[in-house]
């Protein structure tokens, strides 16, 4: 993905590192930016200031999970124009994920493919990393499934990772729609996401704003169980949502599996978040997620009712200025 804001990302450094295998390409990346050797631009106005959940951000557009799994580079990402940074998928124990290659990029489509499986370093390890450390933006810790651990014990798990990493946090999520677990997104059925939640609403002494995340295939009869069930449990919100395995949008010859994200995914997570707006209580606060590529896309998630929004797939197309180029066009619009 990105490199140097004040070169042209688009006809120099984009074409160099997509001649590179994309896991190689993205940790290339973030290594530099933790390094301080990339930068974006930061837009600071009073109008892009979001508040939601408790939670004050500087701006409506931050980054998805899934970037930085380890928070690696937690101090860098105000400077990179974001509003938020999501650290994460973090698992309870350190593991390597699937074999590679397992990301994948699909020029033509915009979009990402990928089946990396939460490689991370463990909760253990992410608390030694993030300790100490000031973002200077809220930070989101996004917590998974171990793979080793059977999807029965999955809220022990997740009760781990909450107690090394919560007090971290300002807010959590309990990322429950990777299609890239055997098993996990079956913990998307109310009762399993009850036994996960209610375990971390009892440890959750520091009150830290809890958010379910959700992938886009559900049907609307469980998103609606989902919004209900996060309204009675207090959450702080949904995060909407993950990647998808439509596929239909990329050519046969090529299709790789793992889930799919930026330009294809954007209608249908558009759907999801306008069926949670309708579905939910307003106290929950939604986060919108899916293929925002500039400010229109921006303007259309807050617009279905996102308080802020997240961004992965476009900002590995649009480079280090993405972020500032959204929020420039996305003020525009709003006027
Ligand atoms: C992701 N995403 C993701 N989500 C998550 O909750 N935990 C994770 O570890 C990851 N990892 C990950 C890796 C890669 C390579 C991609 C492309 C995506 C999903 C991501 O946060 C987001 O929900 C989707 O990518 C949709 O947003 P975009 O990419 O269309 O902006």
């Amino acid at each position: 993905m990105a490199a140097g804001g004040g070169l042209n990302y688009e006809r120099l450094l984009r074409p160099l590192l997509f001649r590179i295998d994309p896991e190689t390409a993205h940790n290339l990346a973030v290594r530099a930016i933790a390094m301080g050797l990339v930068r974006g631009k930061l837009l600071v106005d009073p109008r892009l200031e979001v508040t939601a959940a408790g939670i004050s951000f500087p701006n409506p557009l931050g980054l998805a999970a899934g970037v930085d799994k380890n928070g690696v580079a937690l101090r860098r990402w105000r400077g990179m124009g974001f509003g938020s940074a999501e650290i994460g998928t973090v698992t309870a124990h350190p593991q390597p994920g699937n074999p590679k290659p397992r990301m994948f990029r699909y020029p033509e489509q915009h979009a990402v493919v990928n089946r990396l499986g939460f490689n991370n370093s463990g909760c253990r390890n992410a608390a030694l990393a993030l300790q100490g450390h000031q973002a200077g933006i809220p930070i989101g810790i996004n917590l998974g499934k171990s793979k080793i651990t059977s999807v029965e014990d999955a809220a022990a798990d997740y009760l781990t990772s909450f107690q090394h990493l919560a007090k971290f946090a300002d807010y959590v999520t309990i990322n429950v729609s990777s299609p890239n677990t055997p098993g996990l997104r079956s913990l998307q059925s109310v009762d399993a996401l009850r036994e996960i939640l209610e375990p971390l609403i009892s440890e959750n002494k520091m009150g830290k704003p809890i958010f379910v995340k959700i992938a886009p295939d559900l049907h609307f009869d469980d998103i609606t169980a989902v919004a209900e069930l996060c309204g009675e449990l207090r959450l702080g919100g949904i995060i909407a949502t993950n990647t998808t395995l439509d596929h239909s949008s990329l050519p046969s010859g090529r299709d790789q599996v793992g889930g799919l994200s930026g330009e294809p995914l954007r209608e249908k997570s558009n759907a999801v978040l306008r069926h949670l707006k309708a579905a939910s209580p307003p106290e929950l606060a939604l986060v919108g997620v899916g293929g925002i590529f500039n400010g229109r896309d921006l303007h259309e998630k807050l617009a279905l009712g996102a308080s802020w929004a997240q961004v992965y797939s476009g900002w590995v197309y649009g480079g280090p200025m993405m972020p500032y180029r959204t929020l420039l066009e996305y003020l525009e619009l709003k006027g």
